[in-house]
């Protein structure tokens, strides 16, 4: 096990008290070993196609199998929802939801931008969420009712509200080449009112920068619960709002998802509705 840095222990001191104070260092002892394994064998990485443009690597599998096993150490008797794997069901209230790499295009092109994402909830409800990019040095955190941090400093959402001077990020689903639902149409339509439109093809980092503030808001049309589920409560406890495009909130399941400041949020929401865009129902 790689050793949780001195200001990882400083902050989960503060912590000693929490009743899921277990799980807190289970989680952060566990992603910073992932990351660091998954880094030391990039070099050997053996690509694998789940579809046309969907991505599998040796690495996602082994990150998985380990962060699993390393779950089931510590709580035999949680659930586990991960995305390569087959689920793990028990009646305990708590669930783990994994995605090994986020981002798996990139981690196989070397482009670092890809991340380990871990959710911890209870009762479908999230508490605490870890989004790790060991490439960028990032580790995001957030903890119920306690607050969200960047490599352990408090992180806020932007307060930019006018949606003209906004830096947007969004992603498009693996089965583009065949399905009515592009966000073509959307890309197109943000990208002639906000400052900029990104891809930068990680959905849960794609959340963690609305967190910190760096990006101003985010949707998607079509994500996995274990695409958003750590980057929701970081979202969240960072002051943002996030829902899904119809501004319900985000349910235990697949989903899309819209992501800003409260204010903001409301203005992506009413934009792609006037749009006129081609959007999936309720998934
Ligand atoms: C994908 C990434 C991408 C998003 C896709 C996701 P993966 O996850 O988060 O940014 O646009 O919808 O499926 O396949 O890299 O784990
Ligand atoms: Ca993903
Ligand atoms: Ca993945």
């Amino acid at each position: 096990m790689v050793s949780v840095p001195l200001s990882a222990q400083k902050m989960l001191a503060t912590m000693s008290n929490h009743p899921h104070i277990t799980a807190i260092e289970t989680g952060f002892r566990m992603i910073y070993t992932a990351g660091h394994n998954a880094q030391k064998k990039h070099a050997d990485i053996a690509v694998e196609f789940k579809g046309d443009i969907d991505l599998v690597t040796n690495i996602d599998i082994e990150t998985e199998k380990f962060l699993i096993h390393e779950i089931l150490q510590v709580f035999p008797d949680h659930s586990i929802i991960s995305e390569e794997c087959a689920d793990i069901e028990s009646n305990s209230p708590y669930c783990w939801i994994i995605d090994p790499i986020d981002g798996t295009t990139n981690f196989a092109h070397h482009l670092p931008i890809w991340a380990i994402s871990i959710a911890f909830y209870k009762n479908q409800q999230p508490i605490a969420g870890w989004v790790y990019a060991p490439e960028l040095n990032q580790l995001f955190f957030g903890l119920s009712s306690y607050g969200s941090w960047l490599n352990f400093s408090p992180i806020h959402v932007s307060p930019i509200e006018d949606l003209s001077a906004a830096l947007l990020a969004t992603g498009f689903p693996y089965d583009i080449r065949d399905t009515p639902y592009t966000n073509l149409d959307l890309y197109e339509y943000f990208s002639k009112r906000s400052q900029a439109v990104r891809r930068f093809g990680s959905a849960s980092l794609d959340i963690c920068f609305v967190s910190c503030g760096m990006v101003q808001g985010y949707w998607e049309q079509m994500l996995q619960l274990w695409d958003f589920a750590a980057a929701r409560i970081i979202l969240e406890e960072a002051g943002g709002k996030i829902t899904d495009m119809y501004n319900a909130p985000l349910p235990f399941c697949p989903s899309s998802v819209v992501c800003s400041n409260p204010i903001l949020h409301s203005t992506i929401v009413r934009e792609i509705h006037i749009s006129g865009a081609v959007l999936r129902n309720h998934l």
